[in-house]
């Protein structure tokens, strides 16, 4: 059986062909992506509007570069499978029109995919896959969740945050330091430079005893941080005090100015602060579910503080811990085709030739 899988949920346009046969593993055949930041960034965020245009552009070139790549042609496609949801509703319609359109053409049957199973289960495409029940981490720029998973389809929800997801958490700093968008990468890389312990960020609800998460007011502590370090840098520029100069408004202007240790130092101490909380809750999860697997996914996947110290739990612990490859920790086709694959190869769900479609961009996981 040989799947097309087309993603668009966000700012990313991705396609890929996995194939499979009985009960084996689905393989990847090839993939293609491209990534809609460098039009984004200079607005600082995703702008619905233009990332639906863009998916527009990019879907059927990326298609036939798949096909291409694999010496496949649509004729040989079995299953047509699209993010259905969640995501930002205009760019979702894309892939979903597109998708049905081409089942409708090639009269092959269409697959609606929830993003983050495809999340979920792109770990099951790299060279060591986990094997079922297992605790998932999903870390992405909207969700932070984790999830007892019992097999495909068999999703249920230990906890998530209650307001900004991991990813914003690091975005939203990156911000305040001047880092672009999206800046959790640029984060990271500066962070890899400083000292995590140089300024004391809040750890939200770690102490809280169940497996919620919150993000919002560490991008506060953050930028009552940059202002003081600011205001520090003036104080001394000025051979005042800190204290005779304050901090105004929300801005973190002259941030960029300081010397680089600092702005290092203020990375790293973020980075720490979302990292721990994120490994001792996930530490908790297994702990809770007397499970010895833990699966990471979602772009903050790619973090590699986050890896090492997720790592060196582990490893305490006796815990096996999965990654997606690299290169599929962030939205991409890839995952999509992989997770309507394991659907179909499970016997969970059939693909239609229903070309009718819709779209969700509210969608909870664990409702599947
Ligand atoms: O899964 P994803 O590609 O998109 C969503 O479904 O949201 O995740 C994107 C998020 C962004 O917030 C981005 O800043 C973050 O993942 N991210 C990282 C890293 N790479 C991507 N955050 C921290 N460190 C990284 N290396
Ligand atoms: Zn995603």
């Amino acid at each position: 059986m040989l799947v097309l899988g087309i993603e668009s949920s966000c700012d990313e346009t991705g396609v890929a062909l996995v194939q499979w046969q009985d009960q084996a593993m689905p393989t990847l055949l090839s993939h293609a992506l491209y990534s809609q930041i460098d039009m984004h960034q200079a607005f600082g965020g995703v702008v619905p509007e233009l990332a639906s245009r863009d998916h527009i552009r990019r879907v059927l070139p990326l298609t036939q570069e798949v096909l291409a790549e694999s010496g496949r042609s649509l004729a040989d496609v079995d299953v047509v499978a699209y993010t259905r949801g969640p995501g930002l509703a205009g760019a979702l319609l894309v892939g979903a029109g597109v998708a049905c359109a081409l089942g409708a053409a090639l009269d092959k049957p269409v697959l609606g995919v929830h993003h983050l199973e495809g999340h979920l289960l792109s770990p099951f495409l790299s060279a060591d896959p986990p094997e079922f029940p297992f605790v998932a981490l999903l870390v992405s720029g909207g969700h932070t969740q984790l999830m007892r998973v019992d097999g495909v389809g068999r999703y249920q929800l230990l906890g998530e945050t209650i307001d900004d997801a991991a990813g914003e958490a690091f975005d939203k700093s990156a911000k305040l330091m001047g880092l672009g968008y999206p800046g959790g990468p640029a984060l990271a890389k500066m962070a890899e430079q400083g000292d995590a312990k140089a300024y004391a960020l809040p750890r939200p609800l770690l102490k809280s005893g169940n497996l919620d998460f919150s993000f919002a007011g560490l991008k506060t502590a953050v930028l009552v941080q940059a202002q003081r370090m600011v205001a520090a840098d003036l104080a001394h520029s000025l051979g005042q005090q800190p204290s005779q100069v304050q901090p105004t408004g929300s801005s973190t202007a002259g941030f960029d100015a300081l010397p680089r240790a600092q702005q290092c130092d203020l990375a790293a101490s973020t980075q720490a602060a979302i990292v721990e909380v994120l490994v001792k809750k996930s530490m908790l999860a297994l702990k809770h579910t007397g499970l010895q697997r833990l699966v990471v996914a979602g772009g903050v996947g790619a973090n590699r503080a986050l890896r090492e110290q997720l790592n060196a739990a582990c490893a305490k612990r006796a815990v096996r811990v999965h990654y997606p490859e690299l290169h599929l920790c962030t939205d991409n086709g890839a995952m999509i085709a992989m997770a309507a694959a394991m659907r179909l190869q499970s016997g969970l769900q059939q693909a239609g030739k229903t070309y009718a479609f819709d779209v969700k961009p509210r969608w909870p996981l664990d409702s599947l």
